[in-house]
């Protein structure tokens, strides 16, 4: 029988991780199945269960779930403990190993597919939740200068800079601060204010000369955060479609030993989307 694979997700009906961990096992010759599980929070112990009782040996962990999943695993890697969340499941003898690779996956994209230096640039992330959490470690490792943390409910912004614990590199400021913050080199949205039709106000006066933009969504949710880049002339305006694809080669390696090439797949998927925009 192939090796069995699942994300669970919910509502899981749009994901494309089926889609791309398919097309890695077919390039590199490997025999896996994966699939998408619709699971309702509450059922979510039990369908892992039943997965582990089917022989499933490895998943991904979408929306809502990342949190739950970092409780429900017998131990965890350094980047999951720090996220405080868990997009990656690994079946040891003693239950599901956790990884978190959205921050590996967010690096690898920005630096190796957009060429982008992140090394001693001023960064705003907007937001402090799962999103924001899963990305912050592995963008002050990247050597990003001082971070300020931006979220709409600050108690929620101060955890995330006490979980990062790194004084003098990372502070919390309120939402209505922003115009008073001067300027920043990398303005990252790590909000869902837009995944539902919202939009996000922001000042001009947070872009520098060297100004670069990323939002992690993609596709519509993406599309006002990143309008607003390109206004304030942002050199760059990138979504989360390259960071979606490497968090999923990321997790295949850890898998199976082995890292995909993701160019022509982020390609085929890039061009599907500017087509699908362009239809709108
Ligand atoms: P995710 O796993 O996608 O990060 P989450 O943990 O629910 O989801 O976090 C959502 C983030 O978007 C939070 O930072 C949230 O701010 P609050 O902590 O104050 O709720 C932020 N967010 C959601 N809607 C927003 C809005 N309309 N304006 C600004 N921030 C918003």
């Amino acid at each position: 029988m192939s090796k069995q694979f699942a994300l669970f997700g919910h509502p899981v009906t749009h994901t494309l991780s089926p889609r791309i961990h398919r097309a890695f096992a077919r390039d590199l010759g490997i025999d896996m199945e994966y699939r998408a599980v619709d699971t309702a929070p509450d059922d979510f112990k039990a369908a892992l269960d039943r997965f582990a009782e089917a022989g499933g040996v490895g998943g991904n962990v979408t929306l809502p779930l990342k949190e739950a999943a970092f409780g429900l695993c017998a131990d965890l890697s350094p980047a999951a403990r720090r996220a405080q969340s868990v997009n990656t499941l690994i079946r040891t003898d003693h239950g599901w190993h956790g990884e978190n690779t959205d921050g590996a996956g967010l690096v690898r994209d920005l630096t190796d597919r957009h060429r982008l230096d992140l090394r001693g640039r001023r960064t705003l992330l907007l937001g402090a939740g799962g999103a924001a959490r899963g990305v912050a470690p592995a963008l002050l490792e990247a050597g990003i200068d001082k971070m300020v943390v931006v979220n709409r409910s600050a108690e929620r912004a101060d955890r995330l800079v006490d979980l990062l614990d790194a004084p003098g590199r990372v502070a919390s400021r309120y939402w209505e601060d922003l115009e008073a913050l001067g300027d920043f080199e990398l303005v990252i949205n790590a909000t869902s204010a837009t995944r539902h039709g919202g939009a996000l106000k922001l000042p001009f006066g947070l872009a520098s000369p060297r100004f670069v933009v990323v939002d992690l969504n993609y596709g519509e949710a993406a599309a006002p955060f990143l309008s607003w880049g390109r206004a304030a002339k942002a050199e760059a305006a990138i979504d989360g479609l390259g960071m979606l694809v490497e968090q999923a080669a990321e997790a295949f390696q850890r898998w199976h030993g082995r890292r995909p090439d993701t160019d022509d797949l982020y390609a085929s998927l890039r061009a599907e989307h500017a087509r699908l925009q362009t239809a709108d």
